[in-house]
């Protein structure tokens, strides 16, 4: 098999060399293609994503991804090498924007506690979240400031946009949501609650206010739900259902959402198994996966071996899971499971000293 490696930035670096350690204990046997990413080469090239990475990501059959820093929005092109001074380079999110080019529309977090873990809000939470990934919010159809003809339509639709001082005093972010790409998240839901044997899925939307675009993602959701009979559909508001979540975590086993929520959402549910830490991401399209953990580069810990390599750990678990190898995946997760009860090696998330690699090892010596 061809893997795609891109550790990005900061402590990216550090979980990816931690989770290459579990895969070779399970013996998975692979091509490992390094791939370019990240804010270094924004400074270098002006492109966090190069073409050669994309070349890289179009040969393989998955790919692990560790974490980029992005651009500070204080940052103007002055951080650019000075041989890139003075030309115009349009920052986007790399991450948006591979996972917008090679259609990976399904974000796939599982927040599953492992017992024993002392963060666990509770030992038996076990929810899915399912993120719409390439639409809403995060399409990247933006404006500061918004162009002329932009602005005298808002005013023809409401005079109220006169109190604004011109098109200076505007920004614009659109929330882009389709039918189609409502009903593949909603229908990746399901098949997931299915082949899982859970029977309730929960449609994240705030449609009272935002009606056009969650007002169509739930027409979706709804659609597809009429498929799975034996599973129940209920929705929710993105404000309450944060308070259910905290309150009855147990009443949940797998979310569906459009982007921004359930980028929000899978937050919080991670907290409740115990934090970045162990929050595992996959980037899913037809074709192509590529597998994260949810956290970013952490800058204040970057070069110190010091963070929890167990969410990228898990993604490696998950990246095997996608591409079949079903039995390693197990014994990763059982590896992870047992180190985490077992509770002698800890890193300082779990209240312990131990460092990145050493948690590596010890799930390693596990299996
Ligand atoms: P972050 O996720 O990098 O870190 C926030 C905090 O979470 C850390 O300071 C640390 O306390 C904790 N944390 C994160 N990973 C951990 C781990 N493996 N073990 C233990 N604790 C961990 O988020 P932050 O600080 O908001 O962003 C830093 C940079 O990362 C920014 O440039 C941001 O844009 C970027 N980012 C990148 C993502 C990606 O590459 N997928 C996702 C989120 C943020
Ligand atoms: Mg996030």
């Amino acid at each position: 098999m061809k893997i795609g490696w891109l550790p990005g930035d900061g402590i990216g670096i550090e979980v990816l060399e931690a989770a290459r350690i579990v895969l070779d204990a399970v013996k998975f046997d692979a091509d490992y293609v390094n791939g370019d990413i990240g804010w270094e080469f924004w400074k270098r090239e002006g492109d966090a994503l190069p073409k050669r990475t994309l070349g890289v990501l179009s040969n393989v059959d998955a790919a692990m991804f560790g974490a980029i820093t992005s651009k500070p929005a204080s940052v103007a092109n002055n951080e650019l090498d000075s041989h890139l001074k003075g030309k115009q380079y349009t920052y986007r999110s790399p991450i948006v924007r591979m996972r917008q080019i090679f259609d990976l529309y399904t974000c796939l977090r599982p927040c599953k506690a492992y017992s024993g873990n002392d963060l666990n809000f509770n030992d038996k939470i076990d929810i899915t979240v399912f993120r719409e990934n390439t639409e809403g919010l995060y399409a990247g159809v933006e404006f500061n400031p918004i162009p002329s003809e932009l602005s005298e339509l808002l005013l023809k639709i409401s005079q109220s946009y006169s109190k604004f001082d011109g098109v200076n005093d505007l920004s614009m972010s659109c929330k882009i949501t389709s039918r189609k790409g409502s009903y593949k998240i909603a229908k990746a839901a399901f098949e997931y609650a299915k082949l899982t044997g859970k029977n309730s899925v929960t449609a994240v939307h705030k449609a009272n206010v935002v009606r056009a675009t969650d007002g169509m993602f739930l027409d979706e959701v709804r659609r597809a739900s009429e498929e799975y009979p034996e599973i129940s559909l209920s929705e929710a508001n993105i404000d309450a259902l944060c308070m259910w979540l905290l309150k009855n975590p147990l009443n949940y086993q797998v979310l569906v959402a459009p982007n921004l929520y359930g980028d929000v959402v899978s937050d919080l549910c991670a907290q409740m198994v115990g934090g970045l830490g162990f929050a595992c991401s996959g980037n899913i399209g037809k074709s192509l996966a590529v597998f994260e953990p949810t956290h970013g580069s952490a800058p204040k810990y970057a070069g110190q071996y010091k963070v929890n390599p167990i969410a990228t750990i898990l993604a490696a678990k998950m990246m095997l899971i996608w591409l079949g190898e079903t039995e390693k995946a197990d014994k990763i997760e059982e590896a992870v499971a047992h180190v985490i009860k077992d509770g002698k090696v800890k890193t300082y998330d779990m209240g312990g000293n131990d460092n990145t690699l050493e948690m590596a090892k010890a799930i390693s010596e596990a299996i």
